[in-house]
């Protein structure tokens, strides 16, 4: 049994992110998408809403389920018994930090493979932070988030209610 991790921070889960673990479930028996709990990094999402939005999102895709995870990527791997990890490419910029990261797990965990897949044209441009800019003042992000995600940014940057708590 083939067990992959896609991990990454997921704030929030873009269809760019959902291109690459579509692409990944197709190879790999099993894909964990596994969610980053950020012990300093501000999100806009907690672990759990991120979590939740990405299982809304992945139910048709049996082979695939969304967790959250602390800690040492390498850690993670061993406990779900992951023998690759996923990254998504999308253009040279990503490259240095995908190396660091790769060449830190290879030497951490020498027997865990990383995988990369090249992120489809369309999906080029994509962040998370972008599709959160976008959504910040008003834009529309249909192409650019799975709906779920689409209706959380909605909420998550409505200007506030008169009279109700923030
Ligand atoms: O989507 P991101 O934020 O680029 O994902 C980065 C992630 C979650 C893959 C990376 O920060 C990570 O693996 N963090 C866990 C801590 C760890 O193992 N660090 C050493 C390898 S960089």
């Amino acid at each position: 049994m083939r067990i992959a991790l896609y991990p990454g921070s997921f704030d929030p889960f873009t269809n760019g992110h959902l291109d690459i673990l579509t692409r990944a479930a197709r190879i790999f028996d099993h894909v964990i998408v596994g969610v980053l709990v950020h012990p300093t990094k501000k999100c806009l999402f907690t672990p759990e809403q991120r979590v939740e939005m990405i299982s809304e999102v992945i139910k048709d895709l049996e082979n695939v389920r969304a967790i959250h995870f602390n800690g040492l990527l390498v850690e993670f791997c061993r406990t779900i018994g992951a023998c690759a990890v996923i990254r998504g490419l999308r253009a040279v910029s990503d490259y240095e930090y995908e190396l660091q990261m790769f060449s830190v797990n290879k030497q951490l965990a020498p027997d865990l493979e990383t995988v990369f897949l090249m992120s489809a044209t369309q999906y080029s441009f994509l962040s998370s932070s972008i599709a959160k800019e976008v959504a910040r003042y008003g834009g529309d992000v249909s192409a650019l988030v799975p709906p779920v995600v689409q209706a959380e940014l909605r909420k998550a940057f409505a200007p506030p209610q008169p009279g109700k708590p923030t």
